[in-house]
């Protein structure tokens, strides 16, 4: 590890070509911000001290610099003149004047931290004043290229816009990212001037300014290309994470997860995932989302700050901010809102919503229901069709239901109520008051079946002539009688439910 490092990141540039009101850096790509990732590069280097250079949007883009890494120092550059004029700024804010000083950009999301803690290590292993971490890349378009002697020694960097067409054909360029001897750097940038194409103060500029004072420089040049590439606008952006992607899914499959389709399974940076994990088609794992051995997710599911247990089964579901447990089954269709808890060997079924719902180990959810929350004991078993209300249009309520209790399907869970431990309710109950441990609460009214019904009020139609052909007859007592057939079907349903006073016959 190199000993006393100061790392400067430049973030106060504009990021015009992102056309965006959010700051190019804040870009998330694989989970975090772009600049999330440098600071993660950049710390796992030990660094004594982080210096930022911010300027456009500097209150959210510093707040959100001390989230990531807290101690940084932030270093405000007021205008945009240059890399030269923003490590100067950095350095007038912190008193860094020994050891080694390491540049890097915001917006280099692959950065990794080995690669920048390799090359501050050889920076120091040389004693050199200035090293370049530069690449050599097909296209060099835009980059400073890296000006070497007839020796192969390292000269200088020419920026684009300043180089003669010669050094346009170099292919070797500057990743942006460059290391100094903290007291000659000092020095040497009060010696920039800014007299090129840009009219800006070259960070770069250093270089040939070590080279005239006969100082050591030198460039060491980085395999994997990509680490120091940056994201100027939201095609490169994209481009990125999709490489990003493909390098965490690849890790992934090597420390043996099983990803069925790699380019339609996407794994944010800080999942984190056990061998023997299979991921099906259409998966992103997002956030801080932690899946354990022996679990199989997917197809098309969306799992952001989830925790899924041991063997779990998720299908088809959306779920942020729940803990799935071991052996448990989720899906297909479902919607784990935040503040879900599934306990072991518990399932969740289809087109089932949950938000705020503690659901017990063994206790099942299977079909078209909502939990909002509630507590439901180990064991316990929800009907189809269950409502668990628990908004009053005001203030949301708790419902509980007990261990190993049985509710039938189509309830209505009016919050606050408490079912009891083994308790149940039959179909459609609304239960309203709470049900003792053990009793059956039942809240619809008797069936009454209207003989005859589709005879004599759908008479000539399809459904009558179904009744009639198996054998339904209108019973004798209404065939005599005075009834108004003008009757609307609405009323009489109404009737049969509410066991209206005209009717022609007595619930039984
Ligand atoms: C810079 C390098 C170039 C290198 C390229 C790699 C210089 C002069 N050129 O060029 O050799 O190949 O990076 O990507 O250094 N910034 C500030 N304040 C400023 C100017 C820039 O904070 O006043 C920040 C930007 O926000 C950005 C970084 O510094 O994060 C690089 O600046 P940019 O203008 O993009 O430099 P390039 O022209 O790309
Ligand atoms: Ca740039």
């Amino acid at each position: 590890m190199p000993k006393n490092l100061t790392v400067i990141v430049l973030a106060a540039g504009g990021g015009t070509r992102m056309k965006s009101k959010t700051m190019k850096v804040l870009h998330p790509i694989g989970g975090r911000s772009m600049i999330g990732h440098v600071l993660t590069a950049v710390a796992a280097c030990e660094p004594e001290r982080i210096v930022a250079v911010v300027g456009h949007q500097r209150e959210q883009v510093g707040q959100h610099i001390q989230e990531c890494a807290p101690g940084a120092v932030l270093a405000v550059q007021e205008q945009q003149l240059g890399t030269g004029h923003a490590v100067k700024v950095a350095m007038e804010a912190c008193d860094c004047r020994t050891g080694t000083v390491l540049v890097a950009a915001g917006d280099t999301p692959l950065l990794q931290g080995d690669a920048l803690r390799r090359f501050a290590e050889e920076h120091e292993a040389a004693e050199r004043a200035v090293s370049i971490l530069s690449g050599v890349v097909a296209n060099p378009f835009g980059y400073g290229r890296v000006v070497r002697g007839p020796e192969g020694d390292v000269e200088g960097i020419v920026e684009e816009k300043d180089a003669t067409p010669g050094q346009r054909e170099i292919r070797e360029i500057n990743s942006g990212i460059l290391a100094f001897d903290a007291a000659f750097l000092r020095e040497a940038l009060d010696r920039i001037g800014n007299d090129n194409a840009n009219g800006e103060f070259y960070l770069t500029d250093v270089v040939g300014i070590a080279r005239a004072d006969g100082l050591t420089v030198g460039a060491h040049t980085v395999e994997d290309v990509r680490q120091t590439e940056g994201a100027n606008d939201r095609a490169q952006l994209a481009a990125l994470g999709a490489e990003l992607n493909r390098r965490i899914v690849t890790r992934w499959m090597k420390d043996g997860v099983s990803v069925m389709d790699p380019t339609t399974t996407w794994i944010d940076a800080d999942v984190v995932l056990a061998a023997d994990v299979t991921i099906l088609p259409n998966t992103q794992l997002l956030g801080a989302t932690v899946v354990d051995e022996d679990a199989v997710i997917g197809p098309d599911t969306t799992l952001k700050d989830c925790e899924v247990g041991r063997a779990a089964r998720v299908v088809r579901t959306h779920g942020e901010l729940a803990v799935i447990g071991a052996e448990a089954t989720v899906g297909p269709f479902a919607h784990l809102r935040p503040g879900t808890t599934l306990g072991e060997a518990g399932k969740i079924g289809g087109f089932v919503e949950t938000k705020n719902a503690d659901i017990g180990p063994g206790a099942k959810v299977p079909h078209l229901t909502y939990v909002g929350d509630a507590e439901i004991g180990e064991g316990a078993n929800i009907g189809a069709g269950t409502v668990f209300a628990n908004y009053d249009g005001v203030a949301k309520h708790r419902t509980v239901v007990g261990r190993h209790a049985r509710t039938a399907s189509n309830s209505t869970f009016v919050a606050p109520v408490v079912i009891g431990d083994g308790a149940g309710t039959g179909a459609g109950t609304v239960v309203r008051r709470d049900v003792p441990p053990g009793a059956l609460a039942v809240s619809a009214g008797p069936q009454r079946n209207l003989e005859g019904w589709a005879l004599q009020r759908r008479p000539g139609t399809d459904q009558a002539a179904a009744a009639a052909a198996a054998g339904a007859e209108v019973p004798e007592s209404e065939t005599s009688g005075e009834r108004d057939v003008s009757h609307d079907t609405a009323s009489r349903v109404g009737e049969a439910g509410g066991g209206g006073s005209e009717s022609p016959r007595t619930p039984s």
